[in-house]
C-alpha cells in the first residue's frame, strides 16, 4: 500500500463496541509509513485506553476537550491542517449526527467541521439504527458534504443481532484509503478548466446584456474537480459565489475576456463549458452613457462560440471535452445535435423549463449524453451531487 507513505492521518475513534478495532487500524497504518495522530471522543474512552492507542500510534492522543496544554501545543484548527486526512472510526450514530448538524460541542466534532481535508467515516451501530430514517438521512447530508463513507457490512454484530451495521474490516478501510490516495495522486497530474456563469455584453458603461445564469453549477463542478485531484481553473463570468483556493479562479465579464482568458489557461485533460455564454454582443459599444432622450437601435453581433471554437482546434483541444445544452423544448435532440456540432465527448443536458430546479436553485436535474449515443438521466438532487456524478463520469472517462 505505497500510497499511504510518509501520509499524515487524524484518527477520531468514537465511542462503540468496534472501537478496539481502531488498534488494529493503527497498527496496519503504521506498518504502511503514516504518521497519525489521535482524538478519542468521551465515550471512546470506555473501549480502548488513551495509553493503548498512544503506544501503537506513537503520536500525540488528543482527549475530549480542550486543554491549554493541547491548544498550546496545536490547536484544533492547526490540527485539522495537519492532517491529510481524518479518519473517523467507528463512525457512531451519535457522531453522525452531530457531524449532519454542524456541531462543534466537542474536540472531535469541531476540528471535523473546521476541515478543509477529506473525511472518512466508518459507521458502525445496531442494524436497527443503521436503518432509521434518521440516520439515512444524516448520512445523505453529510455525503453532500462530500464526507466519504466506507461501509458498513452484513453480518453478526456485538449484541447478537444479524444484518447491516457491523464495521468494515481495518485492512479493508485502509486498502479502501489507499485506493482513494492513489486516485488523487493520478488526478493531481491532471489539469481542468470550467467556464461558468453568465457573460455581460455592455451597450454603455452601465448597461449590459446578459443570460440568467446563478453559476452554481459550473463552481460546483470545479469544487469537485478540484475535490478529486484535478489541478482546476475556473474562468467565471460575473456571480456572487465564493470558491476554495484549491481553485485558480478567473474574474471575467464579457465572452471576449472569457474566450482569451480560457485559450491563455490551455492545454488541459477535460475542460468543461458551463458558462451562458452571450450569443451576442453590441456592434458598437457607446463609451458614454446612452441618454434616455437619444434615439436607440441596438445593433448586434454573433460572439464567439468558446467551446466549438476550442473543441474544433486540434492544437488546443482537450483530452474530454465537456458542454451544456440548457433547453426549454426537445432537449434530447437539442443536445444531441450540440453534442455533435460542438464535437463534444459529453453534454450535459438541462430542461430549464422547470421553475422550481435549475437557475438559481440549489437542484438540478440532468441527462447526460455522450458521444457513443448513450445517455444516462441523473434525477433530481442538489448541484453538488450532480457534480460528483458527473465528475465520477469524467474520471472513468480519462482513464
Ligand atoms: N457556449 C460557448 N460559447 C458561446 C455559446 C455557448 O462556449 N458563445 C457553450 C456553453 O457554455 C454550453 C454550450 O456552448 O456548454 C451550449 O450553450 P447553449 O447556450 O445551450 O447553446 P448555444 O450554442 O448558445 O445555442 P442556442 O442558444 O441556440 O440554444
Amino acid at each position: 500500500m505505497k500510497n499511504l507513505k510518509d501520509k499524515k492521518i487524524l484518527l477520531i475513534i468514537c465511542g462503540g463496541i468496534s472501537a478496539y478495532k481502531s488498534l488494529e487500524t493503527i497498527r496496519i497504518l503504521k506498518r504502511n509509513g503514516c504518521e497519525i495522530k489521535t482524538i478519542l471522543t468521551k465515550s471512546a474512552k470506555e473501549f480502548v485506553t488513551p495509553l493503548s492507542v498512544a503506544s501503537l500510534s506513537q503520536g500525540k492522543v488528543y482527549e475530549d476537550l480542550f486543554n491549554v496544554e493541547n491548544e498550546a501545543e496545536m490547536d484544533h484548527i492547526a490540527l485539522s491542517r495537519w492532517a491529510d486526512l481524518i479518519l473517523v472510526e467507528p463512525a457512531t450514530a451519535n457522531t453522525i449526527s452531530k457531524l449532519a448538524k454542524g456541531s462543534s460541542e466537542d474536540l472531535a466534532s469541531t476540528v471535523i467541521l473546521a476541515s478543509n481535508k477529506p473525511i472518512f467515516l466508518c459507521p458502525a451501530m445496531n442494524v436497527r439504527m443503521w436503518e432509521h430514517p434518521s440516520l439515512k438521512e444524516n448520512l445523505e447530508i453529510l455525503k453532500l458534504y462530500s464526507y466519504k463513507i466506507i461501509g458498513p457490512q452484513i453480518g453478526e454484530m456485538a449484541c447478537g443481532e444479524y444484518g447491516e451495521g457491523k464495521m468494515t474490516e481495518p485492512i479493508d478501510i485502509v486498502n479502501k484509503i489507499n485506493d482513494y490516495l492513489y486516485f488523487i495522486n493520478k488526478n493531481k497530474k491532471l489539469k481542468a478548466l470550467v467556464t461558468a456563469g453568465p457573460t455581460r455584453e455592455y451597450i454603455d458603461p452601465v448597461r449590459f446584456i446578459t443570460n440568467k445564469s446563478s453559476g452554481k453549477q459550473g463552481y460546483e463542478l470545479a469544487k469537485s474537480l478540484s475535490r478529486n485531484g484535478y489541478q482546476t481553473t475556473l474562468i467565471s463570468g460575473p456571480t456572487n459565489l465564493e470558491i476554495e483556493s484549491e481553485v485558480k479562479v478567473i474574474k471575467v465579464e464579457t465572452a471576449e475576456e472569457m474566450f482569451k482568458e480560457t485559450q491563455k489557461n490551455l492545454p488541459v485533460d477535460v475542460a468543461i463549458f458551463s458558462a451562458a455564454v452571450a450569443d451576442f454582443k453590441v456592434h458598437e459599444k457607446s463609451n458614454l452613457k446612452i441618454k434616455k432622450s437619444d434615439e436607440l437601435t441596438i445593433k448586434l453581433e454573433k460572439n464567439v462560440d468558446i467551446l466549438n471554437y476550442i473543441s474544433n482546434h486540434n492544437s488546443m483541444r482537450p483530452k474530454l471535452v465537456v458542454g451544456f445544452a440548457a433547453e426549454t423544448n426537445d432537449l434530447e435532440k437539442n443536445a444531441i445535435q450540440k453534442l455533435k456540432s460542438k464535437n463534444c465527448d459529453i453534454i450535459i443536458g438541462n430542461d430549464v423549463s422547470n421553475k422550481k430546479i435549475g437557475f438559481d436553485s440549489n437542484l438540478n436535474e440532468v441527462t447526460i449524453f455522450y458521444k457513443n449515443n448513450k445517455q444516462e438521466k441523473l434525477f433530481v438532487k442538489s448541484k453538488t451531487l450532480i457534480s460528483e456524478e458527473i465528475v465520477e463520469r469524467i474520471n472513468n472517462q480519462l482513464t
